[in-house]
């Protein structure tokens, strides 16, 4: 008998990282798989789900305009009790630190249905930063029977919390699974704004931020410090801006006719990651992003007080700037202006793992069943 899976993700990064798991629990011939969306994220999870040509089971469609924290839990909670009586699934897959997970993965515990955890085991120990994510996902590390972790400090990180070792999966992130999917050196654009980019000859930073504690004092450090450096060093900045009304008010507030700045739509994840690619060196709050940069050889300074990613600060490629406006331009500026700077830091490095993320957790998945 097939064992039935449901994976249940709902924002951009966790279908980014599900999809590709979803086309290969499709592929299993001893697994059903069953997808679940909460949807919430709207248009920007639609982007992803088109890239990847999958069509959701269910949709649960909760979005709404600045929805609160106690919303989104709730509404999923509310919504998908029902859904999972007729899915009937021997385990629920969630994914990483999402109102979306930590809710998905109440609602099977009170179904009493298996949780797998995908993306288990990162830490930053500072329960309010980044908030709520650190929350959900130690919350979510609770409910869990299996964890699917990225790397072994992952791992570490769930063995000091008392979880038994057999629970763990070390299975790399599925997140290079997508990238090697999508990323070409031939790759055309067909958008307006970039496919005129000389990206050859020009210094390009791509940027993003939108973490939900960096709204207001924070954030308008970080734009300040962006601001001085196209004002004072020969670069252009792109910031496909998040579609969170809040991000954008400051944004559009600090960004006002700075030609150098652009704002544009967010970029399907073909679009998003062969521009990371093609850019001289990325600055961001994104999780995603300290992973993929990194993967890509690209320069990344981490716009947060803290990461629970340090692999890849650790291997020299990912610096902690903070959001501080005066320490994000200094380092920002040495990247542009100092070569030896630059290059200590645009070796390639991986430790993500090989790409084979999907195969190793459906691997743990049968084992747990005995399949
Ligand atoms: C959520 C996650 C965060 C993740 C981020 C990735 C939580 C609490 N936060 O934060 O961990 O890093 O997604 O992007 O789960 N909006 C749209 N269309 C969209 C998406 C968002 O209009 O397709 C707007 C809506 O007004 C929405 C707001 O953005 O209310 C915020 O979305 P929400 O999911 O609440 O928080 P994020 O900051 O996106
Ligand atoms: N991304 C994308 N289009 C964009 C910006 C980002 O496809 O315009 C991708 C990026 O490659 C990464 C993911 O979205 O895989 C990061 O998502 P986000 O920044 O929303 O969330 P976080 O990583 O902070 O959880």
């Amino acid at each position: 008998m097939k064992k039935k899976i449901v994976s249940v993700f709902g924002t951009r990064p966790e279908a980014i990282k599900m999809c590709p798991l979803v086309k290969g629990l499709e592929n299993d011939p001893d697994l059903e798989s069953v997808v679940l969306v909460t949807a919430q994220h709207r248009e920007m999870l639609d982007q992803v789900l088109e890239v990847f040509d999958v069509k959701p089971d269910y949709d649960m469609n909760i979005m709404k305009q600045n929805q609160s924290l106690t919303q989104i839990t709730s509404n999923i909670l509310n919504g998908i009790e029902e859904l999972l009586k007729e899915i009937k699934p021997d385990m629920i897959l969630v994914h990483g630190d999402t109102s979306t997970t930590f809710a998905g993965a109440l609602a099977a515990f009170y179904n009493q249905i298996d949780v797998g955890h995908v993306e288990a085991g990162l830490r930053t120990f500072d329960k309010w930063s980044p908030f709520p994510e650190e929350m959900n996902r130690s919350l979510t590390g609770r409910i869990a029977d299996l964890h699917f972790s990225p790397t072994q400090s992952n791992k570490n990180n769930l063995l000091k919390e008392g979880i038994s070792e057999e629970k763990i999966a070390l299975t790399g992130n599925t997140v290079i699974d997508a990238l090697k999917m999508v990323i070409s050196k031939d790759y055309e654009f067909g958008h307006d704004f970039l496919d005129n980019v000389d990206f050859e000859n020009e210094k390009v930073i791509t940027m993003t931020a939108h973490r939900r504690e960096n709204l207001g004092e924070p954030m308008r450090n970080i734009f300040s410090a962006i601001k001085r450096l196209v004002e004072d060093h020969d670069v252009r900045v792109i910031y496909p801006i998040h579609l969170n009304p809040k991000v954008r008010e400051i944004a559009n507030e600090v960004f006002k006719n700075m030609d150098k700045v652009h704002l544009i739509e967010p970029l399907d994840y073909v679009q998003f990651a062969n521009l990371q690619d093609r850019s001289y060196m990325i600055m961001t709050d994104s999780g995603g992003l300290q992973e993929e940069a990194p993967a890509l050889g690209k320069p990344v300074l981490v716009l947060r007080k803290e990461t629970e990613r340090p692999e890849a600060i650790e291997a020299g490629t990912v610096k902690l700037a903070g959001i501080e406006e005066e320490r994000i331009y200094d380092l920002a500026s040495e990247l542009i202006l100092d070569s030896n700077a630059y290059n200590a830091m645009s070796n390639a490095v991986n430790p993500y793992g090989d790409g084979h993320a999907v195969e190793n957790t459906i691997k743990a998945i049968k084992s747990y069943y005995k399949l």
